[in-house]
């Protein structure tokens, strides 16, 4: 599956939800920036996996996760979260738009997020059961929990690897979970993808870490390269690089997809 294919399908999504103004202009907004939809991607790829060719529920489905991950980031992005003004170079939502409207756009694609699932399950017999497991690693208890105790932590040294498992790795194993459930994969290789993601997940969230630390000249404090320092940050993130790919291996998952965003997300932009 090529990004384009899904750039339509989100484009189609967009203009069938009707969204009233200024939600409409700052949805196109926010995904006319840029992004890798790597999150719908790997959910295509395990949903692949189960030797099925992806019907209208499976890419619309796809949207609904690029969808909660855009709403993630405009809310990660605000005065009360990171403070952030740019994301992918350009001026981050709540610059554009205002705070409120920010705010208000996230709420509008977390929701849309599960308007699409529920419709995906009107035609697919296991959309109902992925989008269950879904919206719960992306809830209270997944990533939302994940920021939350990040924002909270006193002693973040302990709770790193706890933080970024929700806030990062609980998305991305939510995507691939969803994709292997409606791909009618077995627990062999919900597993191993399962420790793929944990993994990956990991050394994605580190190199994005190690990026800005390149990009701006610093990273906040709350992070692993300012905890642990540079050296060892690059290290984890080889580390956990292979320990995903030998995750796929050891389970018997043979996807080239995989292996090749695991190799390309500890040394390169994906
Ligand atoms: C950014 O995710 C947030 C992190 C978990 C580091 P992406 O790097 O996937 O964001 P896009 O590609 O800009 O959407
Ligand atoms: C983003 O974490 C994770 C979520 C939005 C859940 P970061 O704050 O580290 O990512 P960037 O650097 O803003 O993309
Ligand atoms: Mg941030």
């Amino acid at each position: 599956m090529n990004k384009q294919v899904i750039e339509k399908w989100i484009a189609d999504a967009i203009d069938k939800a009707s969204f009233d103004e200024p939600l409409l202009s700052a949805v196109k907004y926010v995904f006319s920036t840029g992004g890798k939809r790597l999150r719908p991607l790997m959910f295509l790829e395990a949903y692949a996996l189960g030797g099925n060719e992806p019907n209208e529920a499976v890419m619309n489905f796809a949207v609904a996760i690029e969808c909660l991950h855009q709403y993630t980031l405009i809310h990660d992005d605000l005065p009360c979260m990171d403070d952030d003004e740019l994301r992918r170079g350009k001026p981050t939502c709540h610059k554009k738009f205002g705070e409120a409207i920010a705010l208000l756009t996230g709420d509008a694609l977390m929701n849309l997020a599960f308007t699409l699932m529920l419709n995906a399950a009107k035609n697919h017999p296991k959309a109902a059961e992925a989008a269950y497991e879904f919206s719960l690693l992306s809830g209270g208890s997944g990533v939302i929990g994940g920021q939350a105790r990040e924002l909270c932590a006193q002693d973040f040294k302990s709770e790193i690897y706890d933080i970024y498992r929700k806030k990062t790795c609980d998305l991305i194993w939510a995507s691939v979970l969803a994709g292997g459930i409606m791909g009618g994969l077995n627990k062999k290789f919900l597993d191993g993808l399962k420790e793929y993601c944990f993994n990956f997940g990991l050394a994605f969230q580190i190199y994005d870490d190690l990026m800005d630390l390149a990009e701006k000249g610093s990273v906040p404090e709350k992070s692993y390269p300012y905890i642990f320092g540079t050296e060892k940050a690059v290290e984890k993130v080889k580390i956990c690089t292979q320990k995903a790919i030998d995750a796929l291996a050891t389970s018997g998952i043979n996807s080239k997809f995989f292996e090749e965003l695991a190799l390309k997300a500890a040394g390169r932009k994906v």
